[in-house]
């Protein structure tokens, strides 16, 4: 059993941006619900003590959404910091729940990873710190981990340059951690973990290791990622525990939307509550509709995610996008973001 786990909800979410300038990337919309309860379902799996989310970045768009966990059946505690801590920072703002061995996780990341059993490899091993691993083809943007053949961590390397790549195995911003581990933290300062922490306990021979998974794992902190995401839960390429039972035969439609029964609306689709879908549309998944969307007559949809109240023009044709404001196309308009 973990003690605790706290989800890291910081970052700007710079990369997203201009989705972010009001809404905090976690709370974005994930098959029409907030990427966060994707992740607190994840975690609802597994025994954990309590759920600290550690917030710097519009928390009040967070804890006015999730308040005391109530709804969602889990206790949630919050850590807020007055001004962005870093990683490691937000975590030790978080100390005082923390009492025996904790989960940290990146508030961006989706993942299948079996916690439980990177527990018992933490356990097995006497680590005082785990990292998850990944393995990703092009590692150039990523905090690459060297290990030892036990697992044992040898060397971090950040953001290498292609000659200095030396494995594909990166941090993937899930780590087990001993308490005791926070004391190498300086109190409310800016600190890291993957830049901070992590080097200093190998400078003092602690025991950090890495644990390789190679299930799942997605950084949705981009707009091509982000879509990718929905269309891959949509596909059944991997399962929300938010949402189970997805067939990629599908087609999820709120009981008071209203589709043109000349409309097409081929699988994997979700369509939101009070949508309007007008004649002639063809909807060719994976899409994802948000409450209150109109498509207009003769529309097209394909490979795509409408956050809610869009209004989409007739005979626009919208392919490989994502569109967050209120109206959209036109029948001289093609938007295809597939070949940017
Ligand atoms: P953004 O796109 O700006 O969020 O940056 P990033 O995705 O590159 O984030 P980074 O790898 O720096 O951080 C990993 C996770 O930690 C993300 O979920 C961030 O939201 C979160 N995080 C980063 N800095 C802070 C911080 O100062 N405080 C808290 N609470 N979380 C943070």
């Amino acid at each position: 059993m973990l003690s605790a786990a706290v989800i890291l909800v910081g970052g700007q979410g710079t990369r997203l941006r201009p989705l972010t300038y009001q809404l905090p990337k976690p709370m974005i919309p994930v098959l029409n619900r907030p990427f966060l309860e994707h992740t607190l379902a994840y975690l609802k799996n597994y025994e954990v003590g309590s759920t600290i989310l550690a917030l710097s970045y519009l928390p009040e768009a967070i804890q006015s959404h999730l308040g005391d966990g109530a709804n969602l059946g889990m206790p949630l505690n919050y850590a807020v910091e007055a001004k962005a801590l870093g990683t490691a920072g937000a975590v030790k703002n978080a100390e005082s729940y923390l009492e025996s061995t904790f989960a940290v996780l990146n508030g961006d990341i989706f993942t299948d990873l079996d916690l439980g059993d990177m527990l018992t490899f933490h356990r097995r091993k006497r680590a005082k710190a785990t990292i998850a691993l990944t393995w990703v083809d092009n590692p150039c943007a990523f905090g690459v981990v060297e290990t030892e053949g036990d697992g044992r961590v040898r060397r971090f390397t950040e953001k290498p340059s292609p000659d200095r790549v030396t494995t594909n195995w990166i941090n993937a911003g899930i780590y087990i951690l001993e308490p005791e581990v926070l004391r190498h933290v300086p109190e409310a300062s800016h600190y890291m973990f993957e830049r901070g922490l992590f080097p200093r306990l190998l400078e003092l021979d602690e025991p950090v290791y890495g644990y390789p998974f190679s299930g799942y794992w997605l950084d949705m902190g981009t707009p091509e990622k982000y879509l990718r995401l929905n269309c891959d839960l949509l596909s059944v390429k991997v399962a929300s525990h938010l949402i189970p039972g997805l067939s990629q035969d599908g087609i999820y439609c709120e009981a008071d939307a209203t589709i043109h029964p000349s409309a097409s609306i081929a699988s994997p689709v979700v369509i939101g509550g009070g949508c309007r879908i007008d004649q002639g549309v063809q909807i060719k998944g994976p899409v994802v509709i948000g409450a209150g969307c109109h498509i207009g007559e003769g529309a097209s949809l394909e490979r795509a995610v409408l956050w809610t109240g869009v209004s989409v023009k007739a005979g626009s044709c919208l392919k490989q996008c994502l569109v967050n404001r209120s109206e959209i196309g036109g029948k001289e308009q093609i938007i295809d973001f597939s070949h940017p």
